[in-house]
């Protein structure tokens, strides 16, 4: 039986069009997606953007429009990047669903799990007194603030406001036996304890309401007041799952029975790994497996922002650098979980030293070979229990099988969302084989001993194999196109296929390629 997967990204605030850092966590979970598929799991990804709240409606007004008409709008900019019906998919995103949180669907759920928090008897109604930042959508304490603004630096206004509160206070015990029981949900690990000293700083009941606001989702019969806008966006993950519906096939395969991966910023931790699993313990629900939690991007040394104008668009950046190039390189540069500067001559160094270089240039040059020596056709070549295997071929092709073979390789980084190492372990069975044409030098083995330079040939058409399938999640369509060329059936392409058992046959057909990562001047 296969296992279930739910994926999700965070929602999207629409109060401005996307960038890198939103872009980075879709790729992430697309990466994510796309591996599981590879060992034969089933998945769920979801996507969307959280249209509600203060900020929003701020956007909407200082933008001259009514909430309505903005968020359709900016909704369309995160739809163009993904997979949503007649969209460009501009990050190429396998997501099986977007959510918006204005549609009907978001706010029948999230008016069904209000109630049910309410009639197991987690909220009521009082006064809230206290600050708020509205950029974070954030309540704060007085003792956390720093010279008057939040911690994160954003401005922030005393409200005071009837509201109703969530008993987040007696979540406290039940969640730092969660997370002491459980530490591995949290990803990585360094944040654990971030969390840990945060329940232990004591929770204080939550306020969960607006009334100075309308734009939101309207409290059941309780029609002055919307729902706070973190309530309201967390929910989105049910809603996707038929949480309208808990009886459905689609709540049961997708939410009680999955393992659920929330990937998300490490600035929204809190409402994850605190907020969230409080709420789903008030509404008896089964709570995620994973919140991992990835760094930040600054741009050349600085703070992404509108005012510095250092803002990067994904599109731009796929239009300089090519979208394969990006997905690639955007996970090299930054290890998963630490923040990462942002420069275009990083971006540009690794494409051209990684890609363009190294694996490029290896599959450039195996072929070439193959089309020069024996026309394009795989050629007969002695075989591992030969007595004159080589001791040369014997250890790349070793080390290139661990790609399918020894999951802690490739495989299991992966699964553990450790992209950067995964990726480094590719690139040194590439720059292996490369090293072993230098070594072995087909161009002389052609003329000197025929028998071997077939051999050579055949190793180096296996290893682009293998490092062609474990590169899929990243760079889908190169590696579908090598792929292609070695004539590999679509069935063969899974982790488990790259191994000996599946080795390109003597006699096939091979393709030409072309080029397959620009090198940038
Ligand atoms: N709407 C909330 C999430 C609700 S999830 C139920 C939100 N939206 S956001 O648009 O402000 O941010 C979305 C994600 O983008 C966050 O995970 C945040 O960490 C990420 N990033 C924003 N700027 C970033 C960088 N400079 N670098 C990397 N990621 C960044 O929060």
């Amino acid at each position: 039986m296969p296992k279930t997967f739910f994926i999700t990204t965070p929602i999207y605030y629409v109060n401005d069009a996307p960038h890198l850092g939103h872009a980075y966590t879709t790729i992430a979970c697309d990466v994510m997606a796309r591996h599981l598929k590879l060992l034969g799991n089933k998945v769920k990804f979801l996507t969307g953007t959280d249209e509600h709240g203060q900020k929003i409606e701020k956007s909407a007004t200082n933008a001259g429009k009514n909430p309505l008409e903005f968020v359709n709008e900016v909704a369309q900019k995160f739809q163009a990047l993904v997979n949503f019906e007649g969209s460009e998919n501009i990050l190429n995103v396998t997501n099986d669903d977007f959510i918006r949180t204005t549609e009907n669907r978001h706010i029948k759920a999230a008016q069904k799990f209000w109630k049910t928090l309410e009639e197991n008897g987690y909220i009521y109604k009082g006064n809230y007194n206290g600050w708020y930042s509205v950029r974070d959508e954030a309540y704060y304490q007085e003792s956390e603030l720093i010279d008057g603004k939040a911690p994160t630096g954003a401005e922030v206004v005393w409200l005071e406001e009837e509201s109703y509160f969530f008993k987040l206070s007696a979540f406290e015990e039940k969640l730092l036996n969660f997370y002491t029981q459980n530490p591995n949900v949290i990803y990585p690990e360094s944040r654990v304890n971030e969390v840990i000293s945060f329940i232990k700083g004591g929770l204080k009941d939550l306020s969960i309401s607006r009334t100075n606001i309308t734009w939101g989702i309207k409290v059941p019969n309780a029609p002055k007041h919307v729902m706070y806008v973190w309530i309201d966006a967390l929910v989105n993950y049910l809603t996707a799952c038929n949480y309208i519906d808990e009886n459905s096939a689609e709540f049961k395969n997708f939410w009680n029975d999955a393992t659920i991966i929330h990937v998300i910023g490490k600035d929204i931790l809190r409402f994850h790994a605190i907020y969230w699993p409080a709420f789903l313990m008030a509404a008896n629900l089964k709570l995620p497996n994973k919140i991992v939690s990835n760094g930040w991007w600054t741009i050349e040394g600085q703070k992404m922002s509108k005012s510095l104008g250092n803002v990067i668009s994904p599109k731009e950046l796929i239009d300089e650098f090519a979208l394969e190039q990006v997905r690639f390189a955007i996970f090299r540069e930054m290890a998963f979980g630490s923040d990462g500067n942002f420069s275009k001559a990083l971006i540009k160094n690794r494409i051209n030293t990684e890609l363009a270089n190294n694996f490029g240039n290896l599959v450039q040059r195996s072929i070439s070979m193959l089309e020069k020596y024996y026309n394009l056709i795989v050629p007969a070549h002695p075989h591992f229990d030969d007595g004159d295997f080589d001791e040369k071929t014997f250890q790349l092709l070793t080390f290139a099988y661990k790609i399918g073979l020894d999951e802690n390789f490739f495989i299991n980084k992966i699964s553990n969302f450790e992209y950067q190492q995964g990726l480094e372990e590719l690139l040194k069975v590439s720059s292996k084989a490369n090293e072993y044409i230098e070594d072995l030098k087909p161009w002389k083995l052609f003329k000197e001993d025929a028998k071997k330079c077939s051999l050579v040939i055949y190793t180096l058409l296996e290893v682009i194999r293998v490092i062609s399938i474990a590169f899929q999640s990243f760079t889908p369509n190169t590696s579908g196109k090598i792929l292609d060329c070695l004539n590999v059936a679509k069935e063969s392409r899974s982790y488990k296929n790259a191994n000996a058992n599946f080795a390109i046959k003597v006699g096939t057909q091979i393709q030409k390629p072309g080029i397959l990562f620009q090198k940038m001047e």
